[in-house]
């Protein structure tokens, strides 16, 4: 049997480039450039204690957050790789406050980039799957420098958006509208090698994931639909459901790639004033993508996530996405109660 070539991350780009020019080369470069970055957070997760990465760092984030050492690795890992490269103008991440404007000693490029360096920061330290994720925009042309408010775009304009994700395989998951495909790292070749394309979440899931110790927080129709799925082959729905939460997004949204699912963190009263946890610009958008890309759907509950006009870097969202059936009901639950 005629041996399959292995086609890199590389060589991909450059086939869709050609293909279907859904990459200019400024854009080519800058995925090529997060890939690497990733690489090398890959590395640094891997050497785990030997490497002195684990554990807190003496710092809080903007969100008031604890921040981890590898929190902050990360995110420096991919200033460092990106900044340089002429294909950014800013970059923006969990873990800074404002915008990073690429220094004027660097030729400017025309993309925003966002990022989650360092996404399921509480599973760290216990050796369990973590990631990065990230968002790409084009900088509108009609501004001159470049300004936090060029990043407030809804995530319908995104041009590329994607995750890597750290256990026990490191996975690059990528979408430039064209599909969902998969790159696994071939450590002994040090690059990423495509491993599944056109990947596609069924319409029909038996398995949800949340974070079920926040149930008596949530609003009246996120209870309905967990009750109905906990009622199983008894209840409305007709069928027993399963329940797997990671508390890592990554990696529960990688799941739900690989083989269905619905995943929510929804709006709760303990802090009535924000709309969610997770972040819309770096978190919510390119996974919504990724799904929609898939197949899937992504919604807060009631409207498209990719629809949302952001009105600060740091914006929360509550986030329902996956199995397009799941969320079409949970968004009609949400729809009945207004
Ligand atoms: P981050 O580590 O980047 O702050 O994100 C953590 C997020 C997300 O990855 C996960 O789904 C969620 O927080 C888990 O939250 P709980 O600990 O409240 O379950
Ligand atoms: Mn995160
Ligand atoms: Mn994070």
């Amino acid at each position: 049997m005629a041996q399959q070539q292995k086609i890199s991350l590389t060589r991909y780009l450059v086939e869709q480039q050609r293909a279907d020019g859904l990459i200019p080369g400024q854009l080519r470069l800058l995925l090529e450039v997060v890939a690497r970055a990733c690489k090398s957070i890959s590395q640094a997760v891997n050497k785990g204690a030997l490497g002195g990465v684990l554990g807190t760092a003496e710092s809080e984030n903007v969100q008031g957050e604890i921040q981890k050492k590898l929190d902050i690795i990360a995110n420096e890992v991919l200033i460092e790789a990106n900044e340089w490269g002429g294909h950014l103008a800013a970059m923006a991440s969990e873990e800074m406050d404002s915008i990073y404007v690429v220094p004027n000693r660097y030729p400017q490029g025309e993309y925003l980039l966002m990022f989650d360096p360092l996404d399921g920061s509480s599973n760290i330290d216990v050796n369990v799957s973590i990631g990065t994720i990230f968002s790409v925009l084009k900088k509108p042309d009609d501004t001159p420098g470049v300004q936090e408010a060029d990043f407030l775009q809804p995530g319908t304009q995104q041009v590329a958006a994607g995750y890597c994700i750290y256990g026990p395989q490191t996975t690059l998951v990528l979408t430039v509208g064209n599909g969902v495909a998969m790159f696994t790292l071939d450590r002994e070749q040090g690059s990423f090698v495509l491993t599944q394309e056109d990947i596609q979440i069924p319409a029909d899931t038996k398995e949800f994931a949340v974070n079920m110790s926040n149930m008596r927080h949530w609003d009246e129709p996120m209870k309905r639909y967990i009750d109905e799925c906990l009622a199983g082959k008894e209840g409305p729905r007709g069928k027993d459901f399963n329940m797997r939460w990671i508390a890592s997004m990554v990696a529960d949204v990688h799941r739900i790639l690989m083989r269905g699912g619905v995943f929510m963190y929804p709006w709760d009263k303990r802090e009535p004033e924000k709309a969610g946890k997770l972040r819309l610009m770096y978190e919510a958008n390119p996974m919504s993508w990724l799904v929609e890309q898939a197949g899937g759907a992504a919604t807060n509950g009631k409207q498209r996530i990719l629809e949302l006009q952001p009105t600060k870097l740091h914006e929360r969202v509550s986030v329902m996405l996956g199995s397009r059936n799941e969320v079409e009901r949970l968004t009609k639950y949400h729809a009945e109660k207004a």
